[in-house]
């Protein structure tokens, strides 16, 4: 009895923590949220009542990231617990009014936003920095990519001496909208819901590209005040943030106890579809502070407060069949085709399944009706097959058989849940392709998609270091070229053999190795032969605790365990080896500025760059300033050296301006280059 336990906690813990890490780290949840807590619970349940069994705590909802500094909360920052139906709610009014003496509670009833949760700190109200939940304790310092929400208030008139405001974070569903309709123009994969998009664009190390992504922001709650006593009732202190200018719901009114916090509730529910961001419930709180005193908290949530999550959309329809899309990485997805059917005011047709063990635990064949659901996510989900209408004819789905019906020569590895294919297919060639040449890469000019194709299609091209041994013979035998088009690729062959070390990683596609850190990693190693060679500790210290868990620290910024594990497995394989050598033989640099090449003036500077310069594009900006030793980041602080105004500069420049920050226009900038 006690192992078979053991072996449930065991089970559900690895389940639990797997899906955290998804949530939390990946931002690519597989399960909704009540799932989730349904298992959280039962994990609960078990550990409780067979505590000699109970593991240490797995610290859910702790969003630390590596690469980040971290601060305390000066008061703790609580989560809020789930409610699912309306006796679930009601039992929340009664333990209230039993604590607190019965009658005239007061509530506030909000949409629930459905981001990620931030405090504001102000010192004599002066916006100081901004910070992620973390464990409730601590939290990841996010001041340079929060600071770029403008509707934030950088002075507060009359302000405490200490303020922590707690807030929301999202992305507008239009903003979101407006992003992967980039990403699908681009032919990239598309976000998954704004929620994961913004709690990833809060901790983005890379700030270019998080100045690119508009986020929003609402807040709600109060922190820390020092001196304490200033705010008798939530609705006055949110009156006052209304009134130092922070973005505030005003829209709410105080509602007289239990029953009539549920009809708000119900309001909300009918409102929400029309809302500009995304919610996935309403969030019931105690209106007077002495009130929420007495009632107390838990380590983890207030007494005094709950939020009631509304049911996901769910429709009903026939799955098909079970198609399979093929990755830049060769990973394989199995999605299921569907008899299209309306949910959430948009016709779905195609859900993701996620992968094989997925299918085979729900038993999801071929002909099923299913339920699908879509709980913010733009990608439905399979819930569970409807087992009373499956057709007498419907046979288990069979993974491996279908894959080689297809022609995928495709297998998965140690604990991998994603099968892959073994040798590239022409489409990941041309992609990679496409990559290694693309202007954040090696930006060889005239090579797109359509010579890619041609290249992979005469078999020129296998791996992507390939294209650059391609003799002009061969480059005749593509179609359009001719004498000048052959003489033009030669010559942007020959520049792209002379461009940084950074470009040269970068266009090695190493999964999850992006532009910044490959320029990261060129400033760390130097040489494309010091980053192949790296062993673990280069890269990652790893350190075990007093009870046996062990914890990574970065060698450098941004580049965590995940990172790390990717780069020591791309360099691993023998064939990326060669990719390394044939680079070589090719002529490509692959060594780093060294510090002679830097500027004196730029050299460990850091600028900023905002507006429209009249003849330099922001890349090349860029790219005079690093090659010059200098730093480029999307936000404006007190240890930014100048900012590059151009045309249309906004708020930067303002804020520049007010820190008495060096600006340059785009001469200056060139004088300072020399
Ligand atoms: S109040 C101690 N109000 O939901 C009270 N939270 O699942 C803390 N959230 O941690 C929160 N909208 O990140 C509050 N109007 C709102 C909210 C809200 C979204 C988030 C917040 C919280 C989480 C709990």
């Amino acid at each position: 009895m006690s192992e078979n336990v053991r072996k449930q906690i065991q089970a559900l813990r690895k389940e639990v923590q797997k899906h955290e890490e998804l949530y939390r780290k990946k931002h690519a949840p597989e399960i909704s949220d009540f799932e989730f807590d349904k298992l959280v619970d039962r994990l609960a349940d078990l550990e409780r009542a067979h505590p000699h069994l109970a593991g240490p705590d797995l610290g859910i909802g702790d969003d630390k990231s590596e690469g980040f500094q971290q601060a305390d909360h000066k008061a703790p920052m609580l989560s809020l617990d789930n409610t699912y139906d309306e006796a679930d709610f009601r039992a929340f009014g009664e333990r209230l009014g039993k604590a607190l003496g019965g009658t005239g509670l007061e509530f506030i009833v909000e949409p629930k936003v459905d981001g990620v949760a931030v405090s504001l700190t102000f010192e004599k109200g002066k916006f100081v920095r901004a910070v992620t939940r973390g464990n409730g304790a601590r939290g990841d310092d996010v001041t340079a990519n929060v600071g770029l929400i403008r509707e934030i208030p950088r002075k507060l008139k009359r302000a405490p001496d200490l303020l922590e405001v707690r807030g929301e974070i999202y992305m507008e569903l239009s903003e979101f909208q407006r992003l992967n309709a980039e990403r699908e123009a681009a032919g990239e994969p598309l976000y998954a819901n704004p929620r994961n998009l913004a709690a990833g664009t809060v901790k983005l190390l890379d700030a270019e590209e998080a100045a690119r992504r508009r986020l929003s922001i609402v807040c709600y709650g109060l922190g820390a005040c020092e001196p304490a006593d200033v705010f008798g009732t939530l609705k006055e202190f949110k009156a006052k943030l209304k009134s130092w200018g922070f973005p505030v719901r005003d829209d709410i009114d105080v509602r007289h106890g239990i029953d009539a916090a549920w009809e708000a509730i119900q309001k909300l529910d009918k409102l929400r579809r029309g809302f500009p961001f995304p919610t996935d419930g309403a969030v019931v709180k105690v209106n007077r502070i002495e009130d929420q005193r007495r009632a107390g908290t838990t380590s983890k949530f207030p007494h005094w407060a709950v939020a009631f999550k509304f049911p996901p959309d769910q429709a009903e329809t026939i799955l098909r069949t079970i198609s399979m899309q093929v990755g830049r990485t060769g990973a394989i997805t199995p999605v299921a085709e569907l008899d299209p059917v309306l949910l959430a005011g948009s016709t779905v047709a195609r859900a993701t399944l996620h992968n094989a063990d997925e299918i085979a635990r729900k038993d999801i064949r071929e002909g099923d009706t299913v339920r699908i659901q879509k709980a913010g996510e733009i990608i439905p989900q399979v819930l569970s097959v409807v087992l009373e209408k499956r057709p007498a004819d419907a046979r288990p789905f069979d993974f491996e058989g279908r894959l080689k019906e297809l022609g995928l020569d495709a297998t998965r590895e140690g604990e991998e849940a994603a099968y892959r294919l073994r040798a590239p297919s022409r489409e990941m060639k041309i992609r990679r392709l496409v990559h290694f040449a693309s202007k954040q890469c090696l930006d060889i000019d005239g090579l797109g998609d359509a010579v890619a194709e041609q290249l992979v299609d005469l078999a020129l091209v296998d791996a992507p270091v390939d294209a650059l041994a391609v003799t002009p013979a061969q480059w005749r035998l593509l179609e359009g070229f001719k004498d000048k088009s052959v003489d033009n690729m030669m010559a942007g062959l020959a520049q792209a053999k002379q461009r940084e070390l950074w470009r040269a990683i970068h266009a090695l596609g190493i999964p999850n190795v992006g532009m910044q850190t490959a320029k990261d990693l060129a400033r760390h190693f130097r040489s494309m032969d010091a980053l192949a060679n790296a062993k673990k500790p280069d890269l990652l210290i790893t350190k075990v605790g007093k009870k046996g868990g062990v914890s990574h620290e970065s060698v450098i910024a941004g580049v965590g365990k995940e990172v790390s594990d990717s780069i020591l497995s791309f360099f691993s394989d023998p064939n990326h080896r060669d990719w390394v050598k044939a680079m070589r033989k090719a002529g490509l640099n692959l060594i780093g500025a060294s510090a002679g090449g830097s500027v004196e003036g730029i050299a460990g500077k850091t600028f900023v760059l905002t507006g429209t310069l009249p003849t330099l594009g922001r890349d090349e900006a860029r790219d005079l300033i690093e090659k010059a030793g200098g730093k480029v980041s999307g936000s404006v602080s007190k240890k930014t050296n100048y900012v590059v105004a151009g045309e249309e500069a906004g708020s930067k420049l303002t804020k520049a301006q007010e820190l008495g920050i060096a600006i340059l226009d785009e001469a200056g900038l060139r004088a300072l280059l020399g």
